[in-house]
């Protein structure tokens, strides 16, 4: 039996370029690995299966559309497994369909976890480039730490960061779709008459007062530096969540910002003190259905001796 460890992430900086012709944007993607996680725990079984438990279980596919099981068979495929045999128990802490890259990360473990079951050994280098085969956000989830994203989000760079950064997650009722946000992020640039392809949108750049406050651990400059290019249509398809944004920026949060594509919302905290009494009163809010407050940068997905109780 292997059990790996896996974060969310959030993403300080999403800046979106315009539609490429394969329908991806080009992005400047400054991904946040935070310890809020899932555990996939693999052990020997006949074929591919998966069984799921955590307060959203009833949410998460448990055929080959999850990322999970895709991820065992691309693994099994790459080094000719004919008749791969593997369970994936997913303990699932991260909202699904959120905007923070749940899907991914339990893709993400899946690789590592059936490559320690099976004795594979593969090299980490081969698992980053195929799980950029299983999406975009797949090959943070191995990376964690902080890192700059470029391309459709698989081009990796680890940034510097010092110390630990405070946050809270106010979770909502049902996902957002990620394909339809971006197809909302286009809409609202046509109609701003902006354009919405690559010809018509500047390549986005990581802003270098982010990468600052990063590198030098300072919550205030990194709240006055946080941008999501995708939030405006986050807000457009869900417009409730600009009463859960105000919520936490009235509570005291240093910023308040949508995560991902959505519908989760995060909030920067000044400490960990503060992050707990923001988490408090966003609960009582009526704004959103539960909020977690956690912390980061943490590793990416890691085996750990034993699952959590
Ligand atoms: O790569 P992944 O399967 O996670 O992407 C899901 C969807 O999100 C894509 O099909 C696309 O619609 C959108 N996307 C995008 N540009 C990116 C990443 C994702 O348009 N850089």
């Amino acid at each position: 039996m292997v059990t790996v460890r896996v974060p969310a992430k959030v993403n300080v900086q999403l800046g979106v370029g315009g539609v490429r012709p394969d329908g991806y944007h080009d992005l400047a993607n400054v991904f946040f690995a935070v310890a809020l996680g899932d555990q996939v725990t693999a052990t020997p079984g006949e074929g591919v299966t998966l069984s799921c438990t955590g307060p959203d279980a009833a949410a998460v596919p448990l055929d080959d559309s999850n990322l999970a099981a895709r991820a065992a068979r691309l693994l099994a495929a790459h080094h000719g497994l004919a008749d791969p045999g593997v369970h994936l128990h997913i303990d699932k802490a991260i909202p699904v369909a959120g905007g923070m890259a749940g899907g991914s990360a339990d893709g993400a473990a899946a690789l590592l976890a059936c490559d320690a079951l099976w004795g594979l050994d593969t090299p980490f280098e081969t698992l980053l480039a195929l799980a950029a085969e299983l999406g975009s956000d797949v090959p943070f989830a191995l990376l964690g730490g902080v890192a700059l994203g470029r391309g459709r989000g698989e081009l990796l760079e680890p940034l510097p960061v010092t110390g630990i950064f405070h946050w809270v997650f106010a979770v909502a009722d049902g996902g957002l779709s990620t394909p339809a946000v971006y197809r909302e992020c286009d809409r609202l640039r046509e109609e701003a008459g902006l354009g919405s392809s690559a010809a018509d949108i500047p390549d986005p750049d990581a802003d270098p007062a982010l990468l600052a406050a990063l590198a030098a651990g300072d919550p205030v400059a990194l709240a006055a530096a946080l941008t999501n290019d995708l939030q405006a249509a986050a807000v457009s398809l869900r417009p409730s969540l600009a009463a859960t944004l105000r919520a936490g920026t009235e509570a005291g949060a240093l910023a308040a910002l949508v995560s991902g594509s959505g519908p989760t919302c995060a909030f920067l905290a000044k400490d960990a003190d503060a992050a707990t009494t923001l988490a408090a009163a966003l609960r009582t809010s009526g704004t959103c259905r539960t909020a977690h407050p956690t912390h980061g940068p943490v590793p990416g997905a890691q085996v750990v001796s034993a699952p959590r109780p």
